[in-house]
């Protein structure tokens, strides 16, 4: 059985202030949540203060981005041992905002992730296609390309660490929600390009994530999709009762 993994991405939002409070809300409410991971992902400047906020807890942290390289002339970047030293255990890549935004490839996030995987950090690889792909019926081909490209040379002992997130990009910040066919429809396909690629076995074990809209209300169906193994909130992780009211729909 796979447990579900509830992720908060809050993406370049909060204040100090505000990121310690938000963290501590959570906290304070993941006692009824046990059979669930939760995860919160504050901009990199607030990991070391939310750190201190979720150790000992059941609440891990997660980085937004990270750099491939080990350290060195990389103005502005950060590695996966810094990100490890400050008390992060994942890392999102190749968020559809930084592949659309900021220009990052597939073959920039496969770096990344190898580099992740080596460093010890679980990455969370975040695959999906525009409104104007699924309207010309490319879903499935842009997510296969992004799968291989974005996972190229992982293991098979490597890839049960992976998670998945599929974030179709048209439901991203816009209150446009997958239906829970439209999303389990992907995310069946991604673990037949899981079994091909390595194994029924190995398949199973990995964890594939829907984002896009996901708030308390909406969480419930989605979870419930046989292939649906968490969620990657955005929006809705800002607030501690709502982002624990999506964990209590993954409870069921
Ligand atoms: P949203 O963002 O929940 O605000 O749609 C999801 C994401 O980008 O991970």
């Amino acid at each position: 059985m796979r447990r579900k993994l509830i992720a908060g991405n809050w993406k370049m939002n909060t204040d100090r202030a505000s990121a310690v409070a938000l963290a501590k809300g959570i906290v304070g409410g993941v006692d009824k949540y046990k059979a669930v991971d939760l995860l919160v992902c504050p901009p990199a400047v607030y990991l070391t203060f939310v750190a201190e906020v979720v150790r000992g807890t059941s609440v891990a942290l997660g980085a937004q981005n990270m750099y491939h390289e080990g350290n060195g002339a990389f103005t502005g970047e950060l590695s996966a041992a810094m990100l490890k030293d400050v008390g992060c255990s994942h890392v999102i890549l190749g968020h559809s905002e930084r592949r659309h935004i900021l220009g990052e490839t597939d073959a920039a996030v496969n770096k990344k992730t190898l580099a992740a995987l080596a460093a010890g950090l679980v990455p969370i690889v975040c695959v999906g296609e525009l409104l104007a792909e699924r309207e010309a019926n490319k879903t499935a081909a842009v997510i296969r390309s992004q799968f291989e490209g974005s996972l190229a040379g992982v293991s098979a002992e490597q890839i049960e660490k992976v998670v998945i997130a599929y974030e179709p990009v048209w439901a991203i910040g816009t209150g446009k929600v997958a239906t829970p066919q439209q999303a389990e429809e992907v995310h069946a396909d991604l673990r037949k390009l899981l079994t091909e690629r390595y194994n029924g076995q190995s398949a199973a074990k990995v964890r594939i994530l829907y984002g896009g809209s996901v708030k308390a209300s909406n969480a419930g169906e989605l979870l419930a999709q046989p292939n649906i193994d968490g969620a990657l909130v955005g929006g809705a992780s800002l607030k501690a009762d709502e982002f624990l009211g999506i964990a209590a729909g993954a409870v069921g």
